[in-house]
C-alpha cells in the first residue's frame, strides 16, 4: 500500500516540466491579452469625446505634458491650433479636457457653471485634504464654506477702510527697509512675501511676523515647495497609485508630508484661539468660526475642525503666493520701462502729490495705473490654467461627451497671450487698455487672471486692494533701477510659482 502510494505521488519531472510549460504559455497568455485589453482600454478616446492627442498606452499624454515641466499651458497652445477650443488629453485613464478662448470658457463657466464649477478628485483634494475647506471642496459643502468664508472676511475688513489701514501698515514697514538699502541692489522678493502673507495672516489668524522668524519662513518653505512640486507633478495627481512607486518619484508623499506639516501649524493656532476665546470679542476669522461652530447645536461637517484647518490654510497659501508675485512681476516690468514708470508716477502726482500717501479712492482717477496693473495681470499670467474644475458628473457640452470624473482646465492662457485678442501678446504694453482720452477701454476685461464664474477668486478685492496702495506707494517714493540695464532677466525662478518672474535684484532711489 505504501509502494503504492510512494509510486502514485513521487512527482514525474517530464509531467512536471509539461504541465509548468503548460501553466506557463497559458499565464503569459493571459498576461498578453490583458495587457493588449489594458492598451486598447487606455488609449480609447470615443468619438464624443473632445479631440486630442492620443498618446502612450497606460499612461496617456503624461509626458508631453512633463515635456515643459511647469509650462503645460504652452504645449496647450499648439494643441488648440490642431483641435480647436475644446480638447481633450489623456492622463492615464483619466480625461483632462481643456477649454479655451473667451467664448468657450465664458460658455462652460458662467452660463453652464452648475456643471463646471466643482473639483476634481486628485491625491491632494481627496486622500490628503478629504475635499475640505474652500479650494478643494465640491457641491453644498463648498457653497457654505465660501460664503462663511466671505462674509467672515467682510467683517474683518474686505471692501472696507478699516483693511486699508493694516495693508498701509505693512507698507509703511515694507518701504522703510527699501529705504534702508539706500540705494544697494536689493532681492525685495522675500521682504515682499512677508509683507504679504502678514496682512492675511493677521485677518485669518490675528498673526503678524517678524523678518527674522524662523516659524515664518519654515512655512513659506513649505508652501513654496507645494507650490512647485504641484505645478511639475499636478498631472500625477490623477494617478493617485504613482505614490506607491519606490523612491516617491513623483513627490507625491513629499506633497501629503507638506501639506499635514502645514496643517497641524493651524492646529496649533486653532488650540491657542480656542485657549484664549472670549465670544464677545472675536479678534480674527479663526474666532468667528470657532464662536458658529460653538453655536451649532448637532455636529456640522462644515464647522469641524479640520474644515476650519484646512480653510485657513488655503486663504494663508492663495493669500500670500498670488499678490506677491504679482508684485515683483509689476516691478520688474517698471524697471525695464522707465518711460511707463515715469508715466505712472506723473499720474500718481497729478491725483495723489506728495504730501500723503495713495489711498484706494484715489484710484477711480489713475486710469494710467489701472491699464498697467492689468498689464501686469495678463502678462505676469501666474496662474495660466487657473485652478483644476473637475466633472462631477457626465457633462454635455457643445456636442461633446465630458465623462464624469474628467479634469477640466480653464486655460486662462488662451485669451492673456492670443494674438487675435492682444496684438503682440509677448511686449508689456499697458497702452493697449486705454483710449485715445487715455481712459480704459473696455479691453480691460478680457484680463481673466482672477478666472471667471462661480469659482473665481475669493480674495479678488483684497489682491486689488493690495496692489494697488503696495505699487502706487512705492513709486510715489522710490525710483526703480535694473541690475544690467540692457538685458532683462529670462527663465522661471529658482524659487515660488513656477510662473513668476525671473530672479532679479532692484536699486531703489528714493525721491526727494
Ligand atoms: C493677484 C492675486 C491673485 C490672483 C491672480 C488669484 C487668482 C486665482 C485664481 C486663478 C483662482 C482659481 C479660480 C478657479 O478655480 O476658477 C483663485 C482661487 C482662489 N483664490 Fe485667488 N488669486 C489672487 C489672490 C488671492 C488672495 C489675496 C486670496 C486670499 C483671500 C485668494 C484666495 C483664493 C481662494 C480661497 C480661491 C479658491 C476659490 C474657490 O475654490 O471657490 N486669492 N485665485
Amino acid at each position: 500500500m505504501c509502494a503504492e502510494l510512494t509510486f502514485k505521488y513521487t512527482p514525474d519531472i517530464t509531467m512536471m516540466l509539461d504541465w509548468l510549460a503548460s501553466v506557463n504559455t497559458f499565464t503569459i497568455g493571459i498576461i498578453v491579452v490583458l495587457f493588449a485589453l489594458l492598451v486598447k482600454w487606455s488609449r480609447q478616446r470615443p468619438g464624443r469625446y473632445p479631440p486630442g492627442p492620443s498618446g502612450y498606452p497606460i499612461i496617456g499624454s503624461l509626458p508631453l505634458l512633463r515635456r515643459l515641466g511647469s509650462r503645460p499651458h504652452v504645449i496647450f497652445r499648439d494643441l488648440r491650433a490642431e483641435f480647436g477650443d475644446v480638447f481633450s488629453v489623456r492622463v492615464g485613464r483619466s480625461l483632462l479636457v481643456v477649454i479655451n478662448g473667451i467664448d468657450a470658457l465664458k460658455e462652460a463657466f458662467i452660463k453652464r457653471a452648475e456643471d463646471f464649477s466643482d473639483r476634481p478628485d486628485t491625491f491632494r483634494s481627496s486622500v490628503v485634504l478629504k475635499r475640505n475647506g474652500i479650494v478643494p471642496s465640491s457641491g453644498q459643502h463648498w457653497k457654505l464654506t465660501r460664503t462663511f468664508a466671505l462674509s467672515t472676511l467682510r467683517e474683518f475688513g474686505f471692501g472696507k477702510r478699516s483693511l486699508e489701514a493694516r495693508v498701509m501698515e505693512e507698507i509703511r514697514v515694507f518701504l522703510e527697509v527699501l529705504g534702508d538699502q539706500k540705494g544697494k541692489l536689493y532681492d525685495p522678493k522675500d521682504f515682499i512675501q512677508l509683507s504679504i502673507s502678514n496682512i492675511i495672516c493677521n485677518i485669518v489668524f490675528g498673526k503678524r511676523f517678524d523678518h527674522d522668524d524662523a516659524k515664518f519662513w519654515k512655512l513659506i518653505e513649505l508652501l513654496e515647495e507645494s507650490f512647485r512640486l504641484s505645478q511639475t507633478v499636478s498631472t500625477a495627481f490623477n494617478i493617485p497609485w504613482l505614490r506607491y512607486l519606490p523612491g516617491d518619484i513623483f513627490s507625491l508623499n513629499k506633497i501629503r508630508n507638506n501639506a499635514n506639516e502645514l496643517i497641524s501649524y493651524m492646529h496649533e493656532q486653532i488650540n491657542d484661539h480656542k485657549n484664549t476665546f472670549d465670544p464677545d470679542n472675536p479678534r480674527d476669522f479663526m474666532d468667528v468660526f470657532i464662536k458658529e461652530q460653538n453655536r451649532q447645536s448637532s455636529s456640522n461637517a462644515v464647522f469641524d475642525d479640520f474644515n476650519l484647518e484646512v480653510t485657513v490654510l488655503n486663504l494663508f497659501v492663495a493669500g500670500t503666493e498670488t499678490t506677491a508675485t504679482t508684485i515683483r512681476w509689476t516691478i520688474l516690468q517698471l524697471m525695464y520701462h522707465q518711460d511707463i514708470q515715469a508715466r505712472l508716477r506723473k499720474e500718481i502726482d497729478r491725483v495723489v502729490g506728495s504730501s500723503r500717501f495713495p489711498t484706494f479712492n484715489d484710484k477711480e482717477n489713475m486710469p494710467y495705473y489701472s491699464a498697467v496693473i492689468t498689464e501686469a495681470l495678463r502678462f505676469g499670467n501666474i496662474a495660466p490654467l487657473s485652478v483644476p474644475h473637475g466633472a462631477q458628473k457626465d457633462i454635455e457640452f457643445r456636442g461633446m461627451f465630458i465623462p464624469k470624473g474628467s479634469t477640466i482646465v480653464a486655460n486662462l492662457d488662451s485669451v492673456h497671450f492670443d494674438p487675435s485678442v492682444f496684438e503682440e501678446p509677448e511686449k508689456f504694453n499697458p497702452d493697449r487698455f486705454l483710449d485715445a482720452d487715455g481712459k480704459l477701454n473696455g479691453n480691460e476685461k478680457l484680463v481673466l487672471a482672477f478666472s471667471l464664474g462661480r469659482r473665481v477668486c475669493l480674495g479678488e478685492s483684497l489682491a486689488r486692494l493690495e496692489l494697488f496702495l503696495f505699487l502706487t506707494s512705492l513709486i510715489q517714493r522710490f525710483e526703480l533701477h535694473p541690475e544690467i540695464p540692457d538685458k532683462m532677466p529670462t527663465g522661471i525662478p529658482t524659487k515660488g510659482l513656477q510662473s513668476g518672474p525671473p530672479d532679479y535684484k532692484v536699486k531703489v532711489v528714493k525721491i526727494n
